[in-house]
């Protein structure tokens, strides 16, 4: 299996941590076809922990929760296919999942073949519970092994956080996506320190194997199992442009079935997504930091340019960049159009510099496409 742009799908955790149940399932694969989001690239629907009846079967075999999934996983994957969706579902490498559930170390073979045969498409595997004595890339070599041998094209989702320097060896072991920092939660704090923590990371991702900066919040609105504060419209917005433009995988975790319009706009902005899913997944350089103007570049297939410029301050900043910044400089000859991202707008033709005619807020962003023109 060769995953060629960053995943994107729904996850469960964020919103709803251990309640969940196949209702919940059903109408939240109805929700991501009627609201638009399949359509946008959002595919994968991914059950995380808690799914499981604590004691494995006579055959060693996990066996679903009677309670929230009393027919079994295969009838609720047949639901989730029957909508164009993929199914999605969650284990962990150590001897017990995060909250406690059964887990597949030392069942790699046995786990794999079971999510198979329910028509699983998608495996994140946690690193919970480790056991001190294994090392973790084996683990995880060992379940990519078991993944790519159980006869069924199964997308390797790890999560070891960044842990025991999972970017040493992570492309070591078959994994499609690897969680690169710690969780996330529904806080303005927690986008800015995971943003942080992933620049020195970057070199690390790549085409088939994507640095993964967790789940979106955006919509949680201070909601649900992992809510905190939340965020402001702006916040989310800058969420949702970093993790497209790093290249994250973008994993919703907000309830689609309930999504206020200001959330649907942001989740389904195709020039954001655009950029995610770019062909040619080049890494981001930063291309100035000047008087708390945070301005990063990214070349697009096509030789199209992305500058995404940040407002991590606290107060208004005026947009602004000089293009020898990014390579850019007088010799070259050339001017660039621009068009806002966020708001439709072609911005015109700029030369050498760019400042924006409008001031931008506070933790808010501002997402260009620019197009280079002969002089
Ligand atoms: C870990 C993971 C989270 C989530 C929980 C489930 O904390 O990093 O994303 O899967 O476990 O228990």
């Amino acid at each position: 299996m060769i995953v060629r742009t960053p995943p994107m799908g729904w996850n469960s955790w964020n919103t709803f941590g251990p309640n969940i149940n196949e209702e919940l399932i059903k109408t939240t694969a109805d929700a991501m076809v009627e609201n638009g989001l399949l359509e946008a690239g959002y595919n994968y629907l991914v059950i995380d922990d808690c799914w499981a009846e604590l004691k494995r079967d006579e055959n060693h075999r996990l066996v679903p929760s009677k309670e929230k999934f009393p027919n079994g996983m295969k009838a609720v994957a047949d639901y989730v296919h029957s909508k164009g969706l993929k199914f999605g579902m969650y284990s962990c490498s150590g001897t017990m999942t995060c909250a406690g559930y059964p887990s597949s170390f030392q069942y790699e073979f046995i786990d794999a073949a079971t999510f198979a045969e329910w028509g699983v498409d998608f495996l994140k595997y946690d690193y919970c519970f480790k056991p001190a004595s294994v090392n973790g890339d084996l683990l995880y070599k060992r379940m990519g092994m078991a993944l790519a041998n159980c006869g069924r094209d199964i997308l390797f989702s790890a999560c070891s956080w960044g842990a025991d320097g999972t970017h040493e060896w992570i492309k070591t072991t078959g994994a499609h996506m690897w969680r690169s920092t710690g969780d996330i939660n529904d806080s303005w704090q927690s986008i800015k320190d995971l943003y942080e923590k992933q620049i020195k990371l970057q070199p690390y991702n790549g085409k088939g194997c994507f640095n993964d900066m967790d789940m979106l919040v955006v919509g949680m609105n201070g909601k649900g199992n992992v809510g905190l504060k939340g965020c402001t419209t702006e916040e989310y917005r800058t969420h949702f442009s970093i993790w497209a433009f790093f290249n994250s995988p973008l994993m919703i975790g907000c309830d689609v079935r309930n999504m206020t319009p200001e959330t649907k706009a942001i989740l389904t902005n195709k020039e954001i997504i655009a950029l995610n899913q770019d062909g040619a997944q080049r890494q981001p350089f930063k291309i100035c930091d000047y008087w708390g103007n945070t301005a990063w570049c990214k070349q697009l297939e096509g030789g199209d340019l992305a500058v995404a410029i940040l407002n991590l301050q606290e107060h208004d900043i005026t947009p602004f960049f000089i293009f020898a910044d990014m390579g850019l400089d007088r010799s070259c000859a050339v001017r660039l159009e621009m068009t806002d991202l966020w708001t439709g707008e072609t911005l015109g033709v700029f030369r050498d510099q760019f400042k924006a005619k409008q001031p931008l807020k506070a933790h808010d962003c501002l997402m260009l496409r620019c197009r280079i023109v002969n002089e």
